[in-house]
């Protein structure tokens, strides 16, 4: 069986697939190994999906091979973004289901997944737009010799995706890879495989040539790693812990030094200044930490409060948190599911009893919610010190330091004092606080007066151990390209 019909409580019953998606069709692993799918809603088990072993990422790039150097090289760049249009159609045909898939399996809240697929939608078409529009430059040296300078896809890439976003972290990553004419295997979280195997349904249905997408569920240890160490992947792309990027930039080194771009972890810094708009600036900060659980990258985990409007802010901001509505996902105003899984409630809840014991205040939260599913209540901590681990590791979810602070320059000084660089935030109604601690934030984006407001236009990624290249936008192109020089001696054979 490489199927079996599933029921959301949003859209009724449907076909999931449930095999591993190499050539154009739904195969079971080589070594027919399988795993189990879980609700963190109520930790049922959902269906059982393949696993892939090295054999099977051995057979997924034999066919990405073979399509890069066969057919998908014929296809014109026009036609490339045809393709792409034609799966954002079907995306968008399919929404209701897709985002269901998603509650049903990573727990987001209905209305948020609903938002992930309509920004999964926007981001294939901006990619096939990109398709036709790759050019290169001719460069004038001397009299003598003629330059072309060409862009050529790098060729077998692999994509080794997280958890928190499963179909938005696909589209970002399947958009460039295919708009720039390579190839792609592309693995799955262990824990959130239905939604990527749904999209390889509409990856078919949308008529890709076979082999072109590759689409795997299994786990990172033995698939993740098939792929950053194959000596047949030209490239590997990664998003997910800062921990497991490091391992694969090694294993990329060791084997045939394929190129990497990676997209890690964050501990972004949320600044209030006195002269913020204070209602706006709660709003934000609410969503900065407690979107998606806090199971985003570029989670605003760290506030810094001036000290003018600190008590007051804090107040509000205590009221807001704990209206914010934590339960069933699929329930109409629910904003936070539970958590992804058992390990990362475990952790989380590790590290709220580790800020507790080391003398932080807990202003309101601090506990699981329910015994059923991995909820946790949404957590405000105060009384916090810089050094703490809870201030300088990622959390990864809905827990949030607040701080006090006098000037911008501490509050910068602050802010650039982790390991990471994935975003900020900066509230203020003055232009130039904006633009100058904006400029002084060692930061891959800066929202101002908003928060996590991303878009497929605009480029996404990390400075320092956040990571490597940058992801949306025309520099995700960059990702999968190479350059290629022709010059042409030309010998002045004809006008001396
Ligand atoms: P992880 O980094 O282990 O998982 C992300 C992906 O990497 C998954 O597809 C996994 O199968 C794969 N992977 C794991 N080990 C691998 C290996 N040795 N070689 C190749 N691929 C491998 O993250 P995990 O353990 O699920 O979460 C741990 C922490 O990572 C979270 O608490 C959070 O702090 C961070 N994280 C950050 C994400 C982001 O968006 N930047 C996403 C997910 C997790
Ligand atoms: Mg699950």
């Amino acid at each position: 069986m490489t199927s079996t019909t599933l029921k959301t409580p949003a859209t009724g019953d449907y076909e999931q697939p449930t095999g591993l998606f190499i050539n154009g069709e739904f195969v079971k692993g080589v070594e027919g190994k399988t795993f189990e799918v879980i609700n963190p809603s109520d930790e049922s088990v959902i269906c059982s999906v393949s696993e892939a072993t090295e054999k099977d990422v051995d057979i997924a790039v034999k066919a990405a091979r073979a399509a890069f150097e066969g057919e998908w090289r014929k296809v014109t760049p026009e036609d490339r973004g045809k393709y792409l249009h034609k799966l954002a159609d079907l995306f968008e045909r399919d929404l209701e289901t897709l985002a269901a898939i998603e509650t049903l399996d990573n727990g987001k809240a209905f209305s948020m997944a609903k938002g992930d697929v309509g920004m999964c939608v926007s981001t294939l078409h901006y990619y096939a737009g990109w398709a036709d529009k790759i050019e290169g430059k001719v460069i004038d040296t001397n009299h003598e010799t003629f330059n072309y300078v060409k862009k050529e896809p790098i060729g077998v890439c692999g994509q080794i995706i997280p958890w928190n976003f499963p179909l938005l972290m696909w589209a970002w990553k399947i958009g460039p890879v295919l708009a720039t004419g390579n190839t792609v295997i592309i693995k799955s979280a262990e824990q959130t495989p239905l939604s990527a195997l749904y999209a390889a349904k509409l990856v078919k249905e949308a008529g890709f040539p076979n082999g072109v997408v590759n689409i795997i569920s299994g786990f990172g240890k033995v698939a993740g790693a098939a792929i950053s160490s194959h000596m047949d992947i030209d490239k590997v792309a990664f998003t997910g812990s800062t921990v497991v990027g490091r391992q694969i930039m090694k294993a990329a080194a060791s084997s045939n030094l394929k190129k990497v771009t990676l997209e890690l972890g964050g501990k972004s810094p949320n600044i209030v200044f006195d002269d913020a708009d204070i209602d706006n600036a709660i709003s934000w900060v609410n969503f900065g930490i407690f979107f998606n659980h806090g199971q985003c990258c570029c989670a605003g985990s760290r506030v810094y409060v001036q000290e003018g409007i600190y008590d007051k802010f804090m107040a509000r901001f205590k009221e807001r948190a704990s209206k914010n509505v934590v339960g069933d996902p699929f329930g109409s105003d629910t904003f936070q599911g539970p958590q992804v899984s058992q390990v990362q409630f475990d952790r989380i809840m590790s590290y709220i009893e580790h800020g507790k014991q080391s003398g932080a205040t807990v202003e309101t939260g601090g506990k699981r919610k329910g015994d059923k599913g991995f909820f946790i209540e949404p957590t405000i901590f105060s009384g916090v010190s810089e050094d703490m681990k809870i201030v300088q590791e990622e959390i990864f979810g809905p827990v949030c330091s607040v701080s006090k602070f006098k000037t911008a320059e501490e509050v910068v000084k602050a802010g650039n004092s982790t390991t990471y660089g994935l975003a900020a935030a900066v509230h203020t109604s003055n232009i130039n606080t904006a633009i100058e601690v904006s400029n002084a934030l060692k930061a891959g984006t800066v929202w101002v007066n908003s928060y996590n407001m991303l878009h497929h236009q605009l480029p996404f990624g990390g400075y320092k151990e956040s990571g490597i290249g940058r992801e949306l936008g025309e520099a995700a192109l960059e990702n999968y390209l190479q350059t290629k020089t022709v010059s042409i001696r030309l010998g002045n054979a004809l006008f001396g």
